[in-house]
């Protein structure tokens, strides 16, 4: 696959996975001329809220063929319901009714995903962690990147994410608290290496290809001693191989902003929203920074 596909994973909820793998995307589609899909995986389907009007959403995947529920259920069922075509919804439309960035697509979950991980253990691996390459692999080469919006947690849902990504995006929010969350999270990834084969008979090699920090606050100096244990914590888990040479903390950190913060209620990436605020300032210089890491990493 000549795309790069990376999922946006870690166990601890409200981190910033989404707001990552949203507002990346959205840069990424608006300042480099990429072409970008976002999956949603995560049964709160917050990145489809994020960029969709909740009541164009509801009606999207409410015609039943629509949303990655459908790539599970069928998979489950073994039915064939789900059109990639026409699930994705192209751009990101503004109150005038405008399509902004088209390049950016979306494939949206639905709140039907939470019936998934009861029922999805009638399938054992390796059909059980194949079931989105099945679905996708054909589709990605399509984009230049490809982000899975995991949910926070680490069952079949994101392991199908895992093994189908070249590499894992951390979002990490520096507390005392996070650390062993994360330590725990990149040992876990690298217990996944060489364990399973992809569809097209590869052995795949999970990864921890960047750490991102979100919600950073610059009062105090919490947020500084909590980042320098990160750093530590890195270097130690890059030494016991734990980590692979070039599983980078990402700069800058995306500071906490109140734009950020509404513009999930107005539906639209901070970019678009507000693009002088320091959270677009912010996401812009990520972006610049992570469109490099990936290229020189692959
Ligand atoms: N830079 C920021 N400044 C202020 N608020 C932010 C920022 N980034 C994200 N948020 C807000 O923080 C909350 C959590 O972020 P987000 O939903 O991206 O985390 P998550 O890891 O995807 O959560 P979950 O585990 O529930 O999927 C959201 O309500 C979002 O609006
Ligand atoms: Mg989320």
């Amino acid at each position: 696959m000549s795309a790069k596909v990376l999922a946006f994973i870690n166990f601890k909820g409200g981190v910033g996975k989404t707001a990552c793998a949203v507002n990346i995307a959205a840069t990424m589609a608006k300042l480099h001329d990429k072409k970008v899909l976002i999956v949603d995986l995560d049964p709160q389907s917050n990145s489809s809220l994020w960029l969709m009007r909740p009541d164009v959403w509801r009606e999207h995947v409410a015609k039943g063929r629509r949303s990655t529920f459908e790539i599970f259920d069928d998979a489950i069922q073994g039915k064939d319901r789900f059109d990639f075509d026409e699930s994705i919804v192209k751009g990101v439309t503004t109150w005038t009714g405008f399509v902004e960035l088209p390049q950016l697509h979306l494939l949206p979950a639905s709140v039907e995903l939470l019936r998934i991980e009861d029922r999805i253990h009638e399938l054992r691996p390796p059909a059980l962690y194949r079931i989105l390459d099945r679905a996708l692999r054909d589709r990605l080469d399509r984009y230049d990147y490809v982000f899975f919006d995991c949910p926070p947690n680490l069952y079949t849902t994101t392991k199908n994410a895992i093994f189908l990504s070249d590499s894992c995006v951390v979002p990490y929010v520096p507390d005392y608290l996070s650390l062993s969350g994360f330590q725990v999270l990149a040992e876990y990834i690298e217990e996944l290496r060489g364990k399973y084969t992809d569809s097209a008979g590869e052995r795949r090699h999970p990864n921890v290809g960047a750490v991102v920090v979100s919600h950073y606050r610059q009062t105090g100096n919490v947020f500084r001693l909590a980042i320098n244990e990160l750093e530590i914590m890195l270097a130690q888990l890059h030494d016991r191989h734990v980590l692979e040479s070039g599983a980078g903390l990402l700069q800058p950190f995306i500071r906490h902003c109140v734009r950020v913060a509404e513009s999930t209620s107005e539906h639209l990436p901070v970019i678009l929203y507000a693009p002088g605020c320091i959270g677009a300032q912010d996401y812009s210089d990520l972006t610049q920074n992570f469109v490099t890491h990936f290229q020189n990493r692959k």
